[in-house]
């Protein structure tokens, strides 16, 4: 096992993901490549389904934010393993759909939804939407009114918690584009316009204070100060909210140093702390929604890359270049990620070479790690990186006009293509 049970090493040495030996499906399908475990995927959301519904209630629904690796076939896993979905933009909305996702089950966030994404998903028949501010109320309130619907909403509140991650990825501040911060009293002031609002449905409040986080306290925080903030709804507006959306955010383990996250116990811990808050007062216990992304599918995916140059330069640092980089990974040079590499045509020897992994763009920016210790590599070696399931994917760009990889599934041993690499002719599709 290296750092995740379905990453191990063959009688040959090579590195294998779900059993499949990952030296041969670079050969069969060309680098740079997406590999990901289905398995491991479905695995997660049923982890995250049943300790939601034991520790929340039947009622009690995990929805899989797409944002982290969106594409059809992602969707209909989702579906099937009974989860809801988190959704972005029309595109994702867009890709749900064909997919099949049933509408209801979908939340529909996003701090700017433009007049075309509601009208969109009104017409998909988007079951909730996570309306961010005022603003957005008023247009969703109109849209509604003028269709002589109902649409069900959450309001996006942000409860003031900083969760010690990176600074990119923390959501649930006072100073935020997301949402109505409680200190400030524009979350009541959101609140008592839902309740009065036309067309809309107000079943409950979402917050998210941000992502990759390992401490369960600021969860719980959150969780705690939410819980208030229903009881002053109550108090205040005698109005009962019926759904908590806690949002994601669970960290994931990328490397040696970081801890794993037993998901089903923090869900649990988070569990106790919402019944108690609501005990102490005196409300009932609301239906719980969790929105986790990383964490369902980021431990299930490794990429794969051929080397090409290896430069030492005496008493600076040693490069290895691969064929990908920021294009199909950007997260180190947005976030300084750290990642676990390995060359995977001899990954059980020893790991005695300390290298810079860079990428083939145009730009010193373009790493995919720093102090990475690796097996010494040569040109033509395949180089892993591994726990790439999860906003590698769904963040590519076509930057230096490279292609973005194919994304290759496994299951049980089997491989399948579930998005196709593209071409040069899918680069100059929309060129006029
Ligand atoms: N719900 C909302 C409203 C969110 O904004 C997010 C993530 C999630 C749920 C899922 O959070 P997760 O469980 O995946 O942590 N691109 C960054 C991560 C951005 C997260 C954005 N929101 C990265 O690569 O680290």
């Amino acid at each position: 096992m290296i750092i995740h049970e379905h990453f191990d090493i063959n009688e040959n040495g090579h590195l294998t993901l779900g059993g499949a030996d990952t030296v041969s499906l670079a050969e069969k399908y060309g680098t740079p490549l997406y590999l990901l475990d289905e398995n491991v995927i479905r695995r997660a959301c049923r982890t995250y389904r049943e300790a939601a519904r034991k520790s929340f209630g039947e009622d009690a629904l995990p929805l899989y934010a797409s944002k982290a690796l969106c594409f059809t076939e992602m969707y209909r896993i989702a579906a099937e393993e009974g989860m809801g979905i988190d959704c972005v933009s029309g595109g994702e909305l867009y890709t749900a759909k064909r997919a099949g996702f049933p509408a209801e089950r979908i939340y529909f966030h996003g701090n700017n939804k433009t007049q075309k994404d509601i009208c969109d998903a009104m017409d998909m028949g988007v079951g909730t939407f996570v309306v961010d501010n005022p603003d957005e109320l008023s247009a969703v309130s109109e849209e509604a009114t003028s269709r002589g619907i109902t649409q069900r909403i959450l309001l996006r509140i942000t409860p003031g918690i900083d969760p010690h991650t990176h600074r990119a990825v923390v959501t649930g501040n006072v100073d935020s584009k997301f949402g109505s911060a409680i200190v400030t009293g524009q979350a009541m002031e959101i609140v008592k316009a839902a309740i009065s609002a036309r067309g809309v449905d107000l079943a409950g409040l979402h917050c998210h204070i941000g992502s990759q986080i390992f401490d369960i306290e600021p969860f719980e925080d959150a969780a705690k100060i939410m819980v208030s903030f229903l009881s002053d709804i109550k108090k205040e507006c005698g109005y009962d909210i019926r759904e908590l959306n806690l949002g994601g955010g669970l960290g994931v383990k990328y490397t040696e140093y970081d801890r794993e996250i037993d998901y089903a116990s923090a869900i649990s811990e988070i569990a106790n702390i919402v019944s108690c808050a609501c005990n102490e007062h005196g409300i009932e216990l609301p239906r719980i929604i969790l929105e986790p992304g990383r964490s369902l599918v980021a431990a299930a995916g490794a990429t794969l890359y051929t080397v090409g140059s290896v430069k030492c330069i005496p008493h600076f640092r040693n490069y290895i270049s691969v064929d990908g980089g920021m294009p199909d990974n950007p997260r180190y040079a947005l976030y300084q990620s750290q990642y676990t590499a390995l060359i995977a045509n001899r990954a059980s020897a020893p790991r005695d070479f300390c290298a810079t992994l860079a990428g083939r763009c145009c730009e010193s920016g373009d790493l995919l790690g720093e102090n990475i210790k690796i097996q010494t590599p040569k040109r033509g070696d395949v180089l892993a990186v591994l726990v790439t399931g999860a906003y590698n994917y769904s963040m590519a760009s076509n930057y230096n006009r490279i292609p973005r990889p194919p994304v290759v599934m496994i299951k049980d041993g089997e491989d399948r293509v579930v998005v196709k690499r593209e071409t040069y002719e899918d680069l100059v599709r929309n060129d006029v």
